[in-house]
């Protein structure tokens, strides 16, 4: 068994978090998640107001008694969401975990820390991380460069970033953005983290509610193949390539750039979660990460956890036996 500051701390046996999914995260996939041995985060954002979150929780109740999480993430938004609404909901719905994303978490963090829960923040930089640690989070979720969605803008690597992690953070984090395997999750244990968030790698499970084309679709693909959106409007997300990424892209390089108003139709969420429904991977924008190379297959949750800590066991245990005493080395 792999016993991590992670395991010990949330109540979970396997050392894997499945990150927020917009459209994905939702109770069928979660509970699998954490019956599995993983920590399943249900996406708020992706139920329409508070009280159908509180019916996705009770829903994901029914179908597990394991620790599960509850994902808010905080958008650039003219017209935002009703953050605290959500946050309420789910506290007294009696959630004890939730998974921070985005900009200025200072009042949501202290709001779910005053209710007694256990929060891990995502963020991409050094900086964002040390002061959510100020605001008394518990774990920091350290997304790099490869991850699906927002990867800021700074452009550093996991390798670097998580290193950097362990010359700055006094509180443990995890590591997100590229690990979809127990190669992956040995390796950020060397960097430094006690866990590994994992995004794309769960969209293709057999739970995820998806439609299997997708799943197919990212089986076929390899690590070539998503781009950066939205690098000029300085919100850059990775998402899938297909012909509507590539015109984003196009769109974004012309002299002079593209207003988000010229994307707007291009880059909407109602035609991205359409890309789910029909199994059209073309329909619209979906986020994807660079780990869709190591994708070769769509198991369920629990033959992927187990497979992971299997993994990871066999990798950390290879690598036990680098060392060798000064004699035998010799020989
Ligand atoms: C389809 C999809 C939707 C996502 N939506 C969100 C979201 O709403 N909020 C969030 O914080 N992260 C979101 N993410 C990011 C994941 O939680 C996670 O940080 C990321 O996928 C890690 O990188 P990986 O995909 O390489 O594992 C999303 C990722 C994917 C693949």
């Amino acid at each position: 068994m792999l016993v991590t500051a992670l395991t010990k701390l949330l109540g979970i046996r396997v050392p894997v978090v499945q990150g927020g999914m917009q459209w994905v995260g939702v109770p069928q996939l979660v509970a699998a998640v954490s019956n599995a041995g993983g920590l399943g985060v249900l996406t708020a954002l992706t139920q329409p107001n508070p009280d159908a979150l509180r019916n996705a929780i009770r829903e994901t109740r029914k179908l597990t008694g394991k620790p599960f999480g509850v994902n808010i993430t905080l958008l650039p938004s003219i017209n935002p969401p009703d953050y605290a609404g959500y946050a309420r909901a789910a506290v007294e719905e009696g959630v004890k975990i939730f998974e921070t994303a985005g900009n200025n978490p200072g009042q949501l963090i202290r709001y779910f820390k005053d209710h007694g829960c256990i929060v891990i923040h995502k963020c991409t930089t050094i900086r964002h991380a040390k002061s959510a640690a100020r605001h008394g989070v518990d774990v920091l979720s350290i997304d790099g460069f490869e991850c699906a969605g927002h990867p800021g803008e700074e452009d550093i690597g996991g390798l670097v970033l998580l290193a950097r992690a362990a010359q700055e953070l006094q509180i443990p984090y995890i590591a997100s953005g590229g690990i979809a395997d127990g190669r992956g999750l040995a390796a950020v244990f060397a960097l430094g983290a006690c866990g590994a968030n994992m995004g794309t790698r769960f969209m293709c499970t057999v739970e995820s509610p998806i439609h299997q084309n997708i799943k197919d679709k990212i089986v076929a693909s390899s690590e070539t193949d998503t781009v950066h959106i939205f690098r000029t409007l300085r919100n850059t997300a990775r998402v899938f390539k297909n012909p509507v990424s590539t015109e984003v892209v196009a769109l974004e390089r012309r002299p002079g750039g593209a207003k988000f108003e010229e994307l707007r139709d291009l880059v909407s969420g109602a035609r991205g979660r359409k890309v789910y429904e029909l199994g059209d991977p073309d329909y619209g924008i979906w986020s994807a990460g660079v780990s869709v190379g190591l994708i070769k297959d769509c198991p369920t949750c629990d033959e992927l956890v187990r497979r992971i800590e299997r993994e990871a066991e066999e990798v950390i245990e290879g690598l036990g036996k680098l060392r060798v005493s000064v004699e035998k080395a010799k020989l």
